[in-house]
């Protein structure tokens, strides 16, 4: 079982729409069980309330009984993990993926972070999130971070409406009617695919 974590420092960066997507499109390659460990938020658990994906999402309570037979274990984790916790998960998963906003505070605060980790295994990617879909500013975060030496997935996670419309209705963002719903679900399997790499 190969096991993901989602997580950040911040909220609101983009961590549980990230979590629940991958774990849609990694369904495509095996099976796939998400931990919503967001118990104040559940908003993985609520969107698979909502509508049908190819996974199944558990509560902290019930992934206590065992994750049986999953290839696959994703983890969206708590809201504000403090430092302990985030060194924990560096040391317990196979990959932690930490989202980051393209803007300057957001770059400043994923890099005083990864300069406070430490990472022997080399599990932890920063991935890009709501990036500007026209022009290179997503690229370019992703380079700066890269350049201060913090390992970032080549893949930029687009910001689109259709992920906004996704977390209304439920379910993943290629399964949403709007124009860009395929350039959204592009991104998420652009992750999935490094993430297997
Ligand atoms: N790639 C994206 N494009 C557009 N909106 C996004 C994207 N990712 C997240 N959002 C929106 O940003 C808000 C916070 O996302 P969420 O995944 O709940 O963050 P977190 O779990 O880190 O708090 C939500 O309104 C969500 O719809
Ligand atoms: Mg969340």
């Amino acid at each position: 079982m190969y096991r993901i974590a989602v997580t950040s420092e911040k909220g609101g960066v983009g961590k549980s729409t990230l979590a629940f997507n991958l774990a849609g499109a990694l369904s495509d390659r095996g099976k796939v069980v998400l931990v919503d460990e967001d118990t104040r938020i559940q908003s993985c658990l609520t969107w698979a309330g909502l509508a049908s994906v190819p996974f199944r999402v558990l509560s902290p309570e019930q992934t206590r009984q065992g994750v049986q037979q999953a290839d696959f274990l994703l983890v969206d984790s708590e809201g504000r993990p403090s430092r302990d916790d985030l060194a924990e998960m560096v040391g317990s998963f196979d990959r932690v993926l930490i989202p980051c906003g393209v803007s300057r505070l957001e770059i400043g605060s994923t890099l005083a972070l990864w300069r406070a980790l430490k990472d022997p295994g080399g599990v932890v990617r920063v991935v890009i999130t709501k990036a500007p879909p026209v022009g290179r500013v997503g690229h370019d975060a992703r380079d700066a971070l890269r350049a201060a030496g913090v390992p970032c997935l080549d893949a930029v996670v687009r910001r689109y409406a259709a992920h906004e419309r996704a977390a209304e209705v439920g379910g993943l963002v290629r399964d949403v009617r709007d124009d860009r719903a395929g350039e959204a679900w592009a991104d998420v399997q652009a992750v999935a695919a490094e993430v297997v790499k």
